[in-house]
C-alpha cells in the first residue's frame, strides 16, 4: 500500500503539487490521509494514560490505533508538508503522536533502544519552503531521524522547492526544476535497481557453476571423500549461519 500524509493547507499549496507529481510514478493506488480532514484528540494525561493502558494489555486492535496500524502496514511512506516556522504544521506533530505506539510502529528491544516495525523501506518527504532553508532543519531533518531510528525505515529521502517566496523568484522554474531533478534521480534510482535485480541472479548463477565445476574437479583429481566434504561443507555452514540469524531475530 502506498500511503500519502498529506499535511498541506493551502488551497494553492505549492508542496501539494510537487507531492501530485511525484505520485503519478506509481501504478497502483494511492491511499491518502488528509491531516486538514482529522480532528485529533489532545495528548493529554488521559490519552497518554489510555494509550499505556491498551498497550500494557497488548489491545493494539484498539480504533485508537488505526492511524499506527495503517503507517506501519504502508510499504511505501510520502509524506508532503510546507516548510513552517523551521519545522511544518502542527498536524503533522499531531499525527506523529498518533502513530508512534510500542508495539506497532516501533518497539523497545533488551538494550533499551528503540526498534521499528515499520514494512515500508522508503519513505519520501516533500516539502516547499518561502527562503532558504537553515542548515538546522527541524522539518526534513526532524522526519528523518524519527523514520530511522524509532520506525526503522532505511531510506529516507528529501524533495524540496526552496526559496519559493523570495523577492523576484521565478516560483514556476523553481518547481519545474524541483520536479525534474526529481524525475531524473528517480530514473536514476529505478536503473540501478533494474541493474541489481540482473547482475544478483546472473552472480549467483556463476558462483554455482563455479562452485559445481570445482566438486568435479576434485572428485576426478582426488576421488569422493574430499568432493564430499566440499559439498557438505557449505551446506553446513549454511545451515549455522540461518540457524544464526533466525537466534538473532528471535532475541530481539
Ligand atoms: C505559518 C507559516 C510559517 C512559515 N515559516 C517559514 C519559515 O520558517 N521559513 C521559510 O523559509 N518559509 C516559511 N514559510 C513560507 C512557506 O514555507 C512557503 O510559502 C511554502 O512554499 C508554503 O507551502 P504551500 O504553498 O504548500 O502552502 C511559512 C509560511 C507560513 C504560512
Amino acid at each position: 500500500m502506498i500511503l500519502f500524509i498529506n499535511a498541506c493547507v493551502r488551497q494553492e499549496s505549492r508542496t501539494k503539487r510537487l507531492a501530485d507529481h511525484y505520485l503519478q510514478r506509481f501504478n497502483e493506488p494511492v491511499t491518502e490521509v488528509d491531516l486538514q480532514k482529522i480532528s485529533f484528540p489532545l495528548a493529554d494525561e488521559d490519552f497518554l494514560s489510555r494509550r499505556d493502558r491498551l498497550c500494557e494489555e497488548w489491545r493494539l486492535d484498539d480504533p485508537m490505533f488505526s492511524l499506527a496500524r495503517q503507517f506501519a502496514s504502508a510499504d511505501h511512506i510520502v509524506i508532503a508538508a510546507p516548510y513552517w516556522n523551521l519545522s511544518f504544521p502542527a498536524a503533522l506533530q499531531q499525527y506523529f503522536e498518533q502513530i508512534c505506539v510500542r508495539g506497532i510502529t516501533f518497539m523497545y528491544n533488551a538494550e533499551g533502544n528503540p526498534q521499528g516495525l515499520c514494512r515500508a523501506q522508503e519513505l519520501v518527504y516533500i516539502t516547499t519552503t518561502g527562503r532558504d532553508p537553515v542548515p538546522w532543519d527541524y522539518g526534513y531533518g526532524y522526519v528523518k531521524a524519527l523514520a530511522e531510528s524509532y520506525f526503522g525505515i532505511r531510506e529516507v529521502r528529501l524533495i524540496q522547492a526552496a526559496g519559493l517566496d523570495m523577492i523576484g523568484a521565478d516560483t514556476e522554474a523553481i518547481l519545474a526544476e524541483s520536479i525534474w531533478q526529481a524525475s531524473s534521480e528517480e530514473r536514476q534510482r529505478t536503473k540501478r535497481e533494474q541493474q541489481k535485480k540482473t547482475l544478483t541472479p546472473v552472480l549467483m548463477a556463476t558462483v554455482f557453476v563455479l562452485y559445481l565445476i570445482g566438486c568435479v574437479a576434485v572428485l576426478m583429481l582426488a576421488g569422493w571423500s574430499p568432493a564430499l566434504l566440499m559439498m557438505v561443507i557449505p551446506l553446513v555452514g549454511m545451515i549455522a549461519g540461518i540457524n544464526y540469524v533466525l537466534k538473532e531475530r528471535r532475541k530481539d
